[in-house]
C-alpha cells in the first residue's frame, strides 16, 4: 500500500524513543527502563517511525547483531490510527530495510502476539514454538552457590551466553549486563560458569533474561536466588514452551503465566538449545 499523503517512514529520532516505550507500556509488554536505550546505543539504525507530518503514528526496531542476525519487535501503531493498512506498509518497510542491513541468507526472529501469527507467516516467517510469560511476585531463596557476577567476569558471561544466542552479541551484553539496577548472577562449577541470569528493573517490577543453565538444578537456584533478590516486587519470565523443566520451575517459584508469544523465524532457524534455555533475554530484541 502507498503510505496517504503527509505520511512518511524515516529513521526514529532518539527523542521518540520514549513515546516508543510509553505506547509499549500501554500495551503491558512493561518494558525494561533501560531496554530501549541500550538498543539505541548498540544500533541506532534499529529503530523505524512512520510520521503523520511530524507527529509519530507508529514505530518498531530492526535490531542487526553486526549484520548476521536481525530482530524485529515493537511493532505498534498509534491507537487511532490500526487496522487502515498503515502497519502493513510500515512492517514491510522494515522487513525489506532489516534484510538489506543483514548479510545474505542471515535469519530475522521475532517474537510475535497470537493473533498476528498468520499476517507474519504471510510474510515468510516460520512458527518456531511459543515463548510463555510466567509472572507473580518474587519470592526465592538465596543459595550458596550462586554468586554475583562483576564486570571483570564479562569475558566468561559472554563466552558461556554463545551457546544460547544465534550469533555474538558482545556490545548489546555488555549493555545489558551493565544496565542501572541489573542483578546478574551465576553459577560456577569448576570455575566454569554453567549457569547465569540477569534481573533487571522495568516498568513494573522486574524481568529476569536471560536465565541460561546447563541443567534443571541449576537454573532452579539461579531463579529462585535472583527472586528472593527482589524479594516482593512483581517479576516475569518469558519461557520457552518446549522446555518443560523451565515452566516447572517457574510454577514452583509461585508464578503463572499471563502472556505468550510465537517466535518465528525468516530465514534458517538457529536451532537455539531451548531446553537450556529457562528465560529468553527479551521478546523485543531476542
Ligand atoms: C499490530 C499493529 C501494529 C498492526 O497495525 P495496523 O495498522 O492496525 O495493521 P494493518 O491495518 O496494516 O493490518 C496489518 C495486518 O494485521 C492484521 N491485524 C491487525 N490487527 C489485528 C488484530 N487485532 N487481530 C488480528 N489481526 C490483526 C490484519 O489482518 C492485517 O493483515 P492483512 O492485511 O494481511 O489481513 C497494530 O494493531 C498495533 O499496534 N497493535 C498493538 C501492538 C501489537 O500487538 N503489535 C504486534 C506485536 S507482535
Amino acid at each position: 500500500m502507498q503510505l496517504p499523503a503527509g505520511f512518511a517512514i524515516t529513521p526514529m529520532r532518539e527523542n521518540e524513543l520514549g513515546i516508543l516505550g510509553e505506547w509499549a507500556a500501554a500495551e503491558g509488554w512493561n518494558p525494561g527502563h533501560s531496554d530501549l536505550a541500550i538498543a539505541w546505543q548498540t544500533d541506532p539504525q534499529a529503530f523505524v517511525a512512520l510520521r503523520e507530518g511530524d507527529r509519530l503514528a507508529g514505530g518498531g526496531s530492526i535490531y542487526s547483531y553486526d549484520g548476521l542476525f536481525g530482530f524485529m519487535g515493537l511493532f505498534i501503531m498509534r491507537a487511532d490510527l490500526r487496522r487502515q493498512g498503515l502497519g502493513a506498509t510500515l512492517w514491510h518497510w522494515r522487513q525489506d530495510t532489516l534484510l538489506q542491513r543483514l548479510r545474505s541468507g542471515a535469519t530475522i526472529g521475532m517474537d510475535g502476539v497470537f493473533n498476528m501469527v498468520p499476517f507474519y507467516e504471510r510474510g515468510g516467517f516460520k512458527p518456531a514454538y511459543r515463548d510463555l510469560r510466567y509472572q507473580g511476585i518474587a519470592a526465592g531463596r538465596r543459595s550458596p552457590r550462586v554468586v554475583s557476577l562483576a564486570p571483570a567476569e564479562f569475558g566468561d558471561i559472554e563466552a558461556y551466553d554463545k551457546a544460547f544466542f544465534p550469533v555474538p552479541r558482545t556490545a548489546f551484553l555488555r549493555g545489558w549486563l551493565s544496565q542501572d539496577g541489573a542483578r546478574v548472577t551465576g553459577i560456577r562449577e569448576g570455575g566454569k560458569l554453567v549457569a547465569y541470569g540477569v534481573a533487571r528493573p522495568c516498568r513494573v517490577g522486574f524481568k529476569i533474561g536471560p536465565l541460561f543453565a546447563d541443567r534443571a538444578d541449576l537454573a532452579t537456584d539461579v531463579l529462585s536466588d535472583l527472586a528472593a533478590r527482589i524479594a516482593g516486587r512483581q517479576v516475569q519470565i518469558d519461557i520457552p514452551e518446549p522446555n518443560s523443566a523451565g515452566l516447572a520451575i517457574s510454577k514452583a517459584l509461585g508464578l503463572a503465566m499471563s502472556f505468550g508469544c510465537v517466535r518465528l523465524y525468516h530465514g534458517p532457524d538457529p536451532g537455539l538449545p531451548v531446553d537450556r534455555i529457562f528465560g529468553v533475554t527479551s521478546l523485543e530484541f531476542g
